[in-house]
């Protein structure tokens, strides 16, 4: 299967660090957020990978190609492990590219993939959420999108102030973790929100959703919205995402995922002596 992830977005939320480079490449804890994004899709089985951009995104373009120079000056100061760690980046998986010209919304990023689709189902990975659990969150709605063979959905529960912030979905559950949705509302107002169970940004899409987004009207914002056009489609489930996720979309998820990556990796003990330290 292949997969879309959109990134052509200014990244307003996070200015003013991503004023002159993407919020893709912000780190979190040791890697590049996209990098995280590549290796899920990557660990579901999806073998090639359609990066929606816009201007200002070439650092994207560039760290997943291959790096001669550096790659040749770390071999040559015998820095193997950094070496190893490198290459692998670029040995992930194939990367294409294309450009969303005007930024005219998420529904709008994922036409532009179009002619790479074609006819074949695809995976929507945003960017914007990291997503850590045994069975990778793309993997999990691939399972089920083989059984249904309809467009399926990551969905999680969020609190009551959250629900402003997402697309939110009423639905019926149809089997322990699956839903049927009715309808989906982006970014409603709390007080209408249909039901807690909101998109986590990960989705199995077949390929009528371009005729949808094509007679989606612009919607919050002003922007084309999935949301709209998945409404359009007659059949769409939801799978309750098994796992965690970090919208790094926003500060404190963020700084959140930072420091839990941090603390599973060798900088484990100094980071908790120094919490501990700068705490009290
Ligand atoms: C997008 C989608 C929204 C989804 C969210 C998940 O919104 O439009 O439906 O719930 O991602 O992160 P954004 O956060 O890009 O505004």
């Amino acid at each position: 299967m292949k997969a879309v992830i959109p990134a052509a977005g200014f990244g307003t939320r996070f200015l003013t660090a991503t004023k002159s480079q993407p919020k893709e490449m912000l780190p979190v804890y040791d890697k590049p957020i996209i990098q995280y994004t590549i290796e899920e899709a990557v660990a579901s089985g999806i073998d090639d990978v359609l990066i929606i951009t816009g201007r200002n995104k070439h650092s994207i373009e560039n760290h997943f190609d291959k790096s001669y120079e550096l790659e040749y000056t770390l071999q040559n100061a015998g820095k193997d492990r950094v070496l190893k760690e490198v290459r692998k980046i670029t040995d992930l998986v194939d990367v294409c590219y294309v450009r969303q010209r005007e930024q005219n919304g998420l529904g709008d990023a994922i036409l532009c993939a179009e002619r790479h689709i074609g006819d074949e189902p695809f995976a929507v990975l945003l960017g914007d959420t990291i997503t850590k659990s045994k069975i990778p969150c793309t993997k999990q709605l691939i399972d089920i999108f083989n059984r249904y063979e309809k467009p399926t959905i990551s969905l999680k529960t969020i609190s009551n102030d959250k629900l402003n912030k997402y697309g939110i979905v009423e639905a019926n559950q149809s089997e322990s973790n699956i839903y049927k949705i009715s309808r989906l509302v982006e970014k409603p107002k709390i007080s209408e929100a249909p039901s807690n169970l909101a998109m986590v940004g990960r989705y199995i899409l077949t390929s009528d959703i371009f005729d949808k987004i094509r007679q989606t009207e612009p919607g919050v914002d002003g922007e084309v919205q999935l949301t709209d056009a998945l409404s359009k489609l007659d059949e769409v489930y939801g799978v309750l995402f098994e796992g965690k996720t970090y919208n790094v979309a926003t500060r404190f998820d963020w700084l959140k995922a930072s420091i839990e990556f941090g603390l599973e990796d060798s900088t484990k003990d100094e980071l908790i002596e120094y919490m501990k330290t700068f705490i009290e």
